[in-house]
């Protein structure tokens, strides 16, 4: 059997936690492989919202396993509130919940550096989550990391020695903190970590791909990757399908399926480049009915009309099989859709994606006529308006693959398999 992947395509926030929750009855095991709680995956259903950082969105179908794969770094105090969270409503996690021996953790003393390191940027911060995820991947990539499967060999002694190299380096920002308060939540979250099946991940999916189905689940989005990403304003970690490789430990042979999500216009939140930004009316609309804010950091998220430049690239690099379209429905209202189909650059029109997006980038857009229907209350592609059609038609066409999804709302049953 494969290993289905989905990720997003642009800079993150597609809508993967939903997607995966849909298509999780599917399969047997859904597994995060890489990024941390800088991720913020949400789900709705049965009248309820919730937000998963390093859990897995397959946790709410029931009688799946899911993981924590190698790739991934793990804080063990938002780890624990979010377990905790989950248990209050309803959902104890500890007998579906397993965790690879090879993930990374975040001390206290990488979202010190995390911060430390973004205030001393100054205008130029990459705006980052917080959550400690650069030093984090950092250490891991230096051979400085300490890994979950430390915690059972002599933790005390490679934690001081870690953190007190951390402090060394804090003392070259001008930069406060208090590192005990967050110490003592921090082993709290290790004790309740430590209650979890804490497994060979790699083993465990490679032995179930003999008769099962694995989902892998990405965090961020391609344009987010530290590789192929809009660098240096991305995240640290490979995004991308090989990421779902390396961050899981499966083989490249063994990868099926990989859904490729976006919206159907185009979000990011923090800073770095994005050439089809909205500054006007158009944009502030977007963020008003999308409610476009950052489930992480409640920031307002930048939006703009669909790059398919972006998406083009971010689909060759996946070699994505299947599109999905998110949130079709905020855009409802508008009277025209506008498509970035090139970019200018110094009077020349490309349709690749040049080295460098920071300056100097006019997008080349077409105009479609909007659907002006609600598609909230479309149960199947039938009833989709023949504009609507249109525009599924139109990037099916740029983009060189079928749209087998298309979202309609927030919610589970908001989703039309075509
Ligand atoms: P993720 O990080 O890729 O999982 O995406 P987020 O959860 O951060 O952001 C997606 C947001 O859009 C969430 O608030 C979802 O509830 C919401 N959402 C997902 N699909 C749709 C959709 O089709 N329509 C609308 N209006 N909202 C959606
Ligand atoms: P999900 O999985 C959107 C962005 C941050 C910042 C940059 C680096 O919910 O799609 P980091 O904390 O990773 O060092 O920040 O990446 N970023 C995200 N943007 N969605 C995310 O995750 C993100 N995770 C990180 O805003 O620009
Ligand atoms: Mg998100």
């Amino acid at each position: 059997m494969n290993v289905d992947v989905i990720l997003g395509l642009q800079w993150g926030d597609e809508g993967k936690g939903k997607v995966v929750d849909v298509l999780t009855p599917n399969y047997d095991i859904v597994a995060r492989f890489q990024g941390g709680p800088n991720a913020g995956h949400t789900l709705e259903f049965e009248n309820q919202k919730y937000v998963l950082r390093s859990i897995p969105s397959g946790i709410f179908q029931q009688g799946k396993i899911n993981i924590i794969g190698n790739g991934v770094v793990l804080d063990p105090a938002l780890f624990k509130a979010e377990v905790e969270a989950l248990e209050e409503s309803g959902h104890p996690l500890t007998d579906r919940l397993f965790i690879s021996k090879k993930a990374h953790l975040i001390l206290p003393t990488h979202r010190l550096l995390d911060a430390a390191m973004e205030q001393s940027k100054g205008d130029s911060k990459i705006g980052t989550t917080g959550k400690g995820i650069g030093p984090t991947y950092t250490d891991k990539v230096g051979r400085n990391g300490l890994r979950v499967g430390d915690l059972f060999h002599n933790f005390e002694e490679k934690y001081k020695k870690a953190t007190a190299r951390h402090i060394e380096m804090l003392a070259q920002y001008d930069f406060e903190y208090d590192l005990e308060e967050i110490e003592a939540e921090w082993f709290a979250g290790v004790e309740k970590l430590k209650t979890f099946n804490i497994i060979d991940s790699e083993n465990y999916i490679n032995k179930s791909l003999v008769t099962g189905k694995v989902l892998a689940e990405g965090a961020q989005g391609s344009m987010l990757d530290i590789d192929f990403g809009s660098y240096p304003f991305v995240t640290s970690s490979n995004t991308i399908c090989a990421g779902a490789c390396t961050g899981l430990g499966i083989a490249p042979s063994k990868i099926g399926d990989v859904f490729g999500i976006f919206k159907a216009y185009c979000t990011r939140v923090g800073s770095g480049p994005f050439p089809t930004e909205l500054f006007d009316e158009d944009g502030q609309q977007m963020r008003d009915v999308g409610r476009e804010y950052g489930s992480v950091t409640g920031r307002p998220r930048r939006c703009g009309w669909i790059d398919l430049v972006a998406l083009r690239y971010t689909v060759m690099i996946n070699g994505v099989t299947k599109l999905v379209m998110m949130k079709s429905d905020v855009l409802d209202a508008f009277e025209t859709i506008k498509a970035c189909v090139a970019y200018n650059i110094n009077g020349e029109e490309t349709e690749d994606m040049p080295y460098d997006i920071t300056e100097n980038i006019e997008p080349v857009l077409v105009e479609l006529p909007g659907w002006k229907t609600d598609m909230t209350k479309m149960q199947s592609e039938d009833e989709f308006p023949e504009e609507f059609n249109n525009y599924l038609s139109f990037l099916e066409e740029e983009l060189g693959v079928p749209i087998a999804i298309v979202s309609v709302g927030p919610n589970r049953a908001q989703t039309i398999i075509r």
